[in-house]
């Protein structure tokens, strides 16, 4: 094996890092709307985040940041709303009226880094692509 083997290694080993020894939330890693109309987003997370803050936002996620507090109940901002399920611990985002500025990236997160042991959020990447309407009229 040269050197040069390892190299495509190296994106999984940064994710390690960020995530110490952690696969705590997941979901779909893209997604696709059309224009006008909705798409959810299921994320799973660990067991032991039930209780904990989740939330969606836009990438870099400066703000427009849409979270939830522990309970089933939703929460709305505009187009998007988030619920958490507890019982299988899984939150869905839908977005709604879908326009092509809706497109990019998003992410799941959870709101870890108060939490002893883990410094950062855990987040989770979702592309976001949205597809013209081209039903006929
Ligand atoms: C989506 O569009 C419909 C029709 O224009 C409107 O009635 C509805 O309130 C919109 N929903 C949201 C969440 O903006
Ligand atoms: C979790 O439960 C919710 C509400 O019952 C359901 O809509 C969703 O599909 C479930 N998700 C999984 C991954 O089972």
């Amino acid at each position: 094996m040269t050197p040069g083997d390892r190299r495509p290694w190296l994106p999984v080993a940064l994710l390690l890092l960020q995530v110490p020894g952690c696969w705590c939330l997941s979901g779909p890693t893209s997604v696709t709307g059309t224009v006008g109309g909705f798409l959810s987003v299921q994320c799973q997370y660990e067991e032991k985040f039930r209780e904990i803050v989740k939330y969606w936002c836009k990438s870099p996620c400066l703000g427009d940041i849409v979270k939830i507090e522990k309970s089933d109940k939703e929460v709305r901002s505009g187009r998007v709303s988030i619920r958490d399920h507890p019982a299988n611990f899984t939150f869905t985002v839908t977005l709604e009226n879908l326009t092509e500025g809706d497109a990019g990236t998003y992410r799941c997160g959870i709101d870890t880094s108060w939490l002893p042991g883990y410094m950062i959020d855990l987040t989770f990447r979702v592309v976001v692509s949205v597809t013209p309407d081209i039903s006929p009229a």
